[in-house]
């Protein structure tokens, strides 16, 4: 790099504007979230995902004509063409998150729009992958388990027929709702790894299942999607609220972070963990196994030392526990993150191509000077 050219390195891209955004504020310090100028506590209080969907794809609250035409349109597109329901069988040992993705990317095959990289087209295949990736996780989960899949009930909304495509139960009013919820607070959060991810592919003008794909893919991750299912891993491991507090300090001993806490952004609490802490409180009680409420409770105490340093809950370290009190398996945890995503990272795709431009940062290299290079048989 010539002299006086910018040579600072902001390692993980920490605090770099890359873009400007008219859709998610966040103020990480005060604990903020807000999807085109609404708060994220009325949406979790009033609102619904097909709606809270409609918001993040059109930029404004649907009219009640418009949200029963987007209601059908989501509807109509629980289909997935029969070859991919194969893939998905030959798939069904994978984990979930291999299978989606997959299944994702050879849905790009069947799909007319595939190559079609218009915003209306964009927005078409946004919902239409916002209703086929509920399907391929219920018709995956239920072939892994020796069981057909199931057609999806026209008569439920989003959050009720994946429950129930995936059990084939009918899901009480109260468990469709937290998974609305669930599904709500995890539409769409800015410039997320995985979001990120999807601009990038999209920088290249590469075709909306290729970015979903490639978001996917960066979700697996534990540091980004599978922090929920870690968290129940780490419930069990402590077993019992006495032991929360020493599991924390054998952690920060050995510099491991505590899974659920934590954020890039939030410095405060991450202002979604606090509707689904409600849930888990109530669901606890409710399914009689009150201990892991208490578990959770003795870990944020045995956290609260960290918490002036800016570690806070954040969104998944409630989710995985209501989960699992509702029976899922936890491989399941950051499938179920997807299917709350597509709204965000269609949004986020929809964005990039407004105005595209490549993302290509850049790397300082601090290797070895130029070297002769030797043949191999004098090595
Ligand atoms: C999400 C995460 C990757 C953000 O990391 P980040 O922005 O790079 O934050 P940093 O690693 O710079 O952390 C800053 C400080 O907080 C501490 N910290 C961050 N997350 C922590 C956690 N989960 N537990 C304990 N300490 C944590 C770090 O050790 C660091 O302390 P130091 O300055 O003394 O070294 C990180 O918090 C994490 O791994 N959390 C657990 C996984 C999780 O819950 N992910 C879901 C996110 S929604």
């Amino acid at each position: 790099m010539s002299e006086g050219e910018q040579t600072r390195v902001y390692r993980g891209l920490k605090g770099v504007y890359f873009d400007r955004s008219d859709t998610t504020f966040i103020d990480g310090r005060a604990g903020e979230l807000r999807y085109y100028g609404y708060s994220i506590h009325d949406l979790a209080a009033n609102s619904n995902f097909e709606e809270t969907a409609y918001l993040l794809l059109h930029g404004e609250l649907p009219t009640a004509d418009q949200l029963t035409t987007f209601d059908e349109e989501m509807k109509a597109s629980r289909r997935l063409p029969d070859p991919v329901y194969e893939v998905i069988r030959t798939l069904k040992d994978a984990h979930p998150m291999d299978a989606l993705r997959t299944a994702v990317s050879a849905l790009a095959a069947f799909d007319d729009d595939a190559a079609d990289c218009s915003p209306v087209a964009v927005l078409r295949k946004g919902v239409r992958l916002t209703s086929q990736v509920p399907m391929i996780i219920g018709a995956h989960h239920r072939l892994r388990t020796g069981e057909a899949p199931i057609e999806p009930n026209p008569a439920l909304g989003h959050a009720a027929n994946f429950l129930y495509m995936l059990t084939g139960v009918m899901p009480s009013d109260n468990a469709a709702r937290l998974m609305d919820l669930d599904f709500i607070l995890h539409a769409e959060h800015g410039s997320n790894a995985s979001s990120f991810t999807a601009r990038v592919v999209t920088g290249t003008n590469a075709n909306l299942h290729a970015a979903i794909t490639a978001a996917i893919a960066a979700l697996s991750g534990p540091a980004h999607g599978g922090a929920a299912e870690d968290v129940m891993h780490m419930a069990r491991e402590i077993g019992d609220p006495a032991n929360a507090e020493a599991y924390v300090k054998t952690k920060r001993q050995n510099r491991e972070p505590i899974m659920g806490f934590g954020h890039r952004v939030y410095r405060a609490e991450d202002p979604r963990a606090r509707h689904l802490r409600d849930g888990v409180e109530r669901l606890s009680v409710e399914m009689g196994e009150p201990h892991w409420n208490e578990i959770l409770k003795a870990l944020v105490e045995a956290m609260r030392p960290y918490a002036r340093h800016g570690v806070n809950v954040n969104v998944d370290f409630y989710s995985g526990v209501i989960y699992h009190l509702h029976g899922i398996p936890e491989d399941l945890f950051v499938p179920i993150f997807a299917v709350g995503r597509l709204p965000g990272w269609t949004l986020q795709v929809m964005q990039q191509l407004e105005n595209n431009i490549l993302i290509r940062p850049l790397l300082l290299y601090n290797g070895p000077e130029l070297k002769p290079y030797v043949p191999v048989e004098q090595r």
